[in-house]
């Protein structure tokens, strides 16, 4: 079994592109060392990460994302067990949806869920929603 985790947080300010890509550098590298997959969205100062993998990995990697002092407001949405990965073959992909160009059909979903704590309310459409994003790396 696979263990996932998604979460999302808020940004301490917004974050460059530049900045954003260093965060995946680094998140890859690791994620890869850790056998961890996953899938990290940012919009507008907000991020929603899923991680999953070995649970004892997943919530050691966790602890440390936590006190990353570039976002605070941490919340966790949903934890659980699956039969496979979502994003095998990734060690993390990414979306900065504030380029919502290159993802069209989301834009209207986008604007109205990505807000911190709207997908507290429903947690098995943040499931659904985080998992629909194909490995991407924008
Ligand atoms: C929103 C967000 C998502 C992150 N996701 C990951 C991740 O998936 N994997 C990872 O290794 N680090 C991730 N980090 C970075 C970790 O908080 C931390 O900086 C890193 O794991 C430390 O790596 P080190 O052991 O090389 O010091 C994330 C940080 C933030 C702010």
């Amino acid at each position: 079994m696979i263990f996932y985790l998604i979460y999302i947080s808020s940004a301490v300010k917004l974050m460059t592109e530049y900045e954003l890509l260093l965060l995946l550098r680094q998140s890859q590298k690791k994620n890869a060392e850790l056998a961890i997959t996953g899938m990290l969205l940012y919009k507008g100062g907000n991020f929603m990460q899923m991680l999953e993998g070995d649970e004892k990995s997943v919530r050691e990697l966790y602890t440390a994302i936590r006190k990353d002092n570039r976002h605070k407001g941490v919340l966790t949405i949903i934890t659980g067990n699956i039969e496979k990965r979502n994003f095998n073959d990734w060690s993390m992909g990414f979306h900065n949806m504030d380029k919502v160009a290159d993802l069209p059909r989301y834009e209207n979903y986008i604007k109205e869920h990505l807000t911190l704590h709207s997908f507290q309310h429903d947690v098995e459409q943040a499931f659904e929603f985080i998992t629909s994003f194909e490995v991407g790396n924008r």
